[in-house]
């Protein structure tokens, strides 16, 4: 069941937060690249939309998603191990999507680590397909695959 969240924009406040998932659930054995002054500047980045969901101010969930001229790509995505399998991930992602497809967007990529079932399951179970992996990805430490997914008709 969903419990009332909302999803806003992320504010600079945000920044240590979001950093501090980021490390905890998706940087896991690599290095800490997704610091809060990194996190900061994408926030404050115009070509780049950092996405929050919220409970009575604590932060549940986050994405960040860069923009391209016609494409876009998830670079983080990341929900509290507490929250998991209640339907934020897929609001957030819900929020993406539209967002881009009012800016144009007609493609949306990502990385996933190779051995992260629930994330090729998350996003296998909203449209995106894998299109192939990058070897060595992350630090070396694990293979990336690839996966799209495509807004509209093709032209
Ligand atoms: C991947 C992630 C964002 C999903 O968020 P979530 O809020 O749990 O997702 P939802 O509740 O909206 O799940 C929607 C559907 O995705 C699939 N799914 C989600 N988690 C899954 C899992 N652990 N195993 C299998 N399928 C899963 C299911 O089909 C699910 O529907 P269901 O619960 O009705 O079966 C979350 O597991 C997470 O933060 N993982 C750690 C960080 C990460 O891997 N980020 C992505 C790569 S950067």
């Amino acid at each position: 069941m969903i419990t009332e969240f909302e999803i806003t924009l992320a504010q600079p406040a945000d920044a240590q937060d979001i950093a501090e998932l980021s490390r905890d659930a998706i940087e896991r054995g690599l290095s800490w690249r997704w610091t809060e002054r990194r996190v900061r500047r994408s926030i404050r980045d115009e070509a780049t939309n950092v996405v929050v969901a919220r409970r009575q101010g604590v932060l549940l969930g986050f994405a960040i998603m860069q923009y391209g001229d016609d494409d876009a790509h998830i670079s983080l995505f990341a929900v509290q191990a507490s929250q998991r399998r209640s339907g934020l991930g897929s609001a957030l992602l819900a929020w993406l999507e539209a967002t881009a497809g009012v800016a144009g967007i007609r493609t949306i990529r990502l990385e996933a680590r190779a051995g992260n079932v629930a994330a090729k399951s998350f996003y296998g179970r909203h449209g995106f397909t894998e299109f192939g992996t990058s070897p060595g990805y992350y630090e070396d430490v694990e293979d990336a695959v690839r996966m799209v997914k495509r807004l509209g008709p093709e032209p």
